[in-house]
């Protein structure tokens, strides 16, 4: 039988590097590397609805897509791969819910947790790295993007309380690591790769 591949996850605010070292690290192990919210047909869809400001999404609503979106995203991406012996990188996983639809938009988080348990089966990362750094400092990092700030990025108070949301999730699970992403990107690449070398074989 094939054994199952890793599953890795990155979180953090919008602007920490995420994208940077989930792409490196999933090259690195010749995985599968795939993002939330968006990365299949649906989830595209969904994307679109999810971060449109003129859609005045009400937060229970939010939920529920990104729900949709993982369970999609479960079923047609991630748990093929992992079954199939391939190592899956995920640019953002439940973690970002918790953070994000919990701590930022204020709802209970273990209304949060029961949903997640129906979208992704009870799937979880093995190892989840939380590049941890302060609001400014991503906010600086995302005024060099050419995109333009999604409904998320807008408001420092809602970033705070998103990157505490984090750091609390993070003390309380076992298969989280944090990183501090305000390092420079050479030694963040080298905490990233000890934490998954200590993690997973
Ligand atoms: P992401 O694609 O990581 O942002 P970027 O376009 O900067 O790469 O995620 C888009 C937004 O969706 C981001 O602000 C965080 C938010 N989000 C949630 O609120 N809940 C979730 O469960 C997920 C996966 C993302």
């Amino acid at each position: 039988m094939t054994p199952r591949g890793a599953f890795i996850a990155f979180e953090g605010i919008d602007g920490c590097g995420k994208t940077t070292q989930a792409r490196r690290v999933a090259d690195a192990r010749d995985a599968l590397c795939t993002f939330e919210p968006g990365d299949t047909a649906l989830g595209a869809a969904l994307r679109a609805v999810v971060l449109d400001a003129d859609m005045g999404i009400d937060a229970i609503a939010e939920l529920l897509v990104m729900a949709a979106d993982r369970a999609q995203h479960v079923a047609e991406v991630i748990e093929p791969a992992l079954v199939a012996g391939r190592d899956v990188v995920c640019d953002r996983f439940s973690g970002s819910t918790l953070a994000y639809q919990g701590h930022g938009r204020r709802l209970h988080l273990d209304s949060i947790r029961r949903v997640l348990e129906v979208a992704t089966g009870g799937l979880e990362p093995d190892v989840t790295i939380l590049l941890d750094c302060p609001v400014g400092i991503a906010r600086a990092r995302r005024a060099d993007r050419p995109t333009e700030s999604d409904r998320f990025e807008i408001d420092d108070s809602f970033s705070e309380r998103v990157r505490a949301g984090f750091l609390e999730l993070a003390s309380a699970t076992a298969s989280w690591r944090v990183v501090d992403a305000a390092a420079p990107e050479a030694s963040v690449a080298r905490a990233v790769d000890d934490c998954i070398a200590a993690a997973i074989r």
